[in-house]
Order: C-alpha cells, then structure tokens, then sequence
C-alpha cells in the first residue's frame, strides 16, 4: 500500500521523568509494511518511546505524528480515534487471567459493544492468521507460555490495526516460540504491510527479521523467502534503531549494523548474544 505520508514519525522528540531525561531528540520515521527494530540496554527508553507513540505520555519538546497527523497537544478524545489505527503487545504480554482466549482476544470489540457474532468471526480470523489452534474457550492457564503471547498477538491485530508496537514480545521465551512470535511479527509486516516496531534484546531475532520474507504464492498461500547473500530486499523492509545514553545513536540495516566500527554497537551486537542464552527460561 503506497501512502504519501509516514504511519509514524518522530520530529526531535525529547522526553524526561521528574527532570530526569530519558530520550533527547529522537527523530525517525516507518513506513507502512515497515518494522523498526528497537534496540536498547535496560532503562534506555524504549517503552517510553512506545508510550509516546500511543499518546499515553507527551513529550516535553518536539512531534509525534501518528498515520500523517500531529498528536503532540491533541485531546484525549480525539486521540481514542487515533488509538485504534495502533495494537500493542505490551511487555510479558499480559493476558486476562480471570477471562477466556475468545474475551481476551476480543476485549476491544466487546468494550466496543459489537455484536456477540461478529466479535466471534473477528477473533477467529485474527487467531488463524497467528495459526492458533488451541480451544478458543481454553482459560490463558491451559497455555503455554508462548500460546500465550500468540494469543497477545491476536489480541493486539483485533480490527486489523495498521500499526502495530511490540514491546519484548520475545523476552523470557525459549527459541522456538520466539521464533514462532517473530514470523507472526514479519507476516504482519509483508502480507498485511503493516507499520511496526519491535521492541527486543535477542540477537536471534534481529536475524530472522532481517533475513525472512513473506509473500503469496500464486494460489494466494503465504510462502517464506529466505534472504540470499545476493539478495537486498530486507534493507527496504525492515531496520534497526539503537538507544543509549538517551539518543539514537544507529537507525539503518543490519548490514550496516554488522559494519559499524562504534564499539559500542559491536559489543552491544555481542552481549546481546550472552544476554539472548540467559534469558532462555520457559515461561508458564
Ligand atoms: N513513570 C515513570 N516515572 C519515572 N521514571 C520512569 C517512569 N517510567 C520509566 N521511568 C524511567 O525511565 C527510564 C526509561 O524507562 P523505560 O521503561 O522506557 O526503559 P526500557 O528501555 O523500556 O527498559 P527495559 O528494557 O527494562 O524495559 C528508566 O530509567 C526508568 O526507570
Ligand atoms: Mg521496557
């Protein structure tokens, strides 16, 4: 989908909590059907930047427009209509414990008050695009720990959001169903070309996806395409963000990444690496 205005842009953003600054002149834009994957050691704001991006925070200097539209002084009843162009799925994905897999993929209809049918049919579409094949009655408890975040994900596409903000939703997760998470996060990216960002620490995802396509095959399945040596159509697609000491000190590829002599960005590249094998505890 070609539009000729960016789905998020910041424009020398600054942030502070109690005078304390977290983000200083933050500037970047995505695309529709682009993912920006934000990289960024504890406390570096990268949530923060998510909360801005939702309008739940202000920033104390510059803009933040949202699907072409400015949202820096606009009124919360103006940004609820902003909000549901966004899905999040939010740090440890939280779930609805008390509710079942149906509800809590379809809380946003049923506050909505769409009819019971209707919310049936949407939270059904939205958990077979994830491949979600547990019983849609099941409670969260039933899950496993990367069901669970599938099931966020779902949550999060409810009424086909054209922005998507994932924060850590691989944290904590044992290999494949981080893996299982990132595809879901690419198909979003290239089959519905949907804007994202990417909140994670895991080298492995950064690999994946810089280096997977998805696309229909002429009988309308959604196919994988493995990036080749040769091969540049990832550098369009997706692209890094690195946060440290408050500013953006890398946006581009991961080529560009890889080649960075700041040491910073190499030893970041490899603690990642060690953080990535502490991290792998199964949840749930
Ligand atoms: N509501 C708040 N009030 C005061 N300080 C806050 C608030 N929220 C976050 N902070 C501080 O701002 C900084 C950035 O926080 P943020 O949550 O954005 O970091 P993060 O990059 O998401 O970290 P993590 O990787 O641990 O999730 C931290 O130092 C944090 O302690
Ligand atoms: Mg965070």
């Amino acid at each position: 989908m070609s539009q000729n205005h960016y789905a998020i842009e910041f424009r020398h953003v600054w942030h502070s909590y109690d005078e304390e600054p977290v983000l200083e002149d933050i500037s970047f834009t995505v695309r529709y059907g682009e993912m920006k994957v934000v990289l960024g050691g504890s406390g570096s704001g990268k949530s923060t930047m998510l909360r801005l991006v939702l309008g739940l925070i202000k920033p104390d200097r510059g803009e933040i427009l949202i699907d072409g539209e400015d949202i820096t002084g606009m009124s919360e009843e103006r940004l609820f209509a902003v909000r549901r162009k966004m899905g999040i799925v939010f740090q440890l994905g939280a779930l609805f414990d008390s509710l079942s897999i149906r509800d809590n993929v379809g809380f946003r209809l049923i506050e909505e008050g769409w009819p019971e049918e209707k919310i049936d049919e949407e939270v059904r579409r939205q958990l077979a695009f994830t491949e979600f094949e547990e019983d849609i009655d099941a409670m969260p408890s039933e899950l496993s720990g990367g069901m669970r975040r599938v099931v966020a994900i779902a949550r999060a596409m409810v009424g086909d959001p054209r922005i998507l903000l994932f924060d850590e939703p691989t944290a904590g997760l044992d290999p494949p169903s981080a893996r299982n998470l990132c595809e879901l996060a690419a198909k979003y990216r290239d089959i519905r070309e949907g804007a994202s960002i990417f909140v994670t620490h895991r080298m492995d995802d950064v690999r994946f996806l810089s280096s997977v396509l998805y696309l229909r095959d002429k009988d309308g399945r959604i196919i994988a395409r493995h990036r080749e040596e040769s091969d540049d159509f990832a550098l369009v697609n997706t692209r890094f963000i690195i946060l440290r000491d408050h500013r953006i000190i890398f946006n581009g590829t991961v080529e560009q990444m890889q080649q960075s002599p700041d040491p910073y960005i190499q030893e970041f590249i490899g603690q990642a690496e060690v953080e990535t094998e502490e991290l792998i505890v199964e949840v749930g």
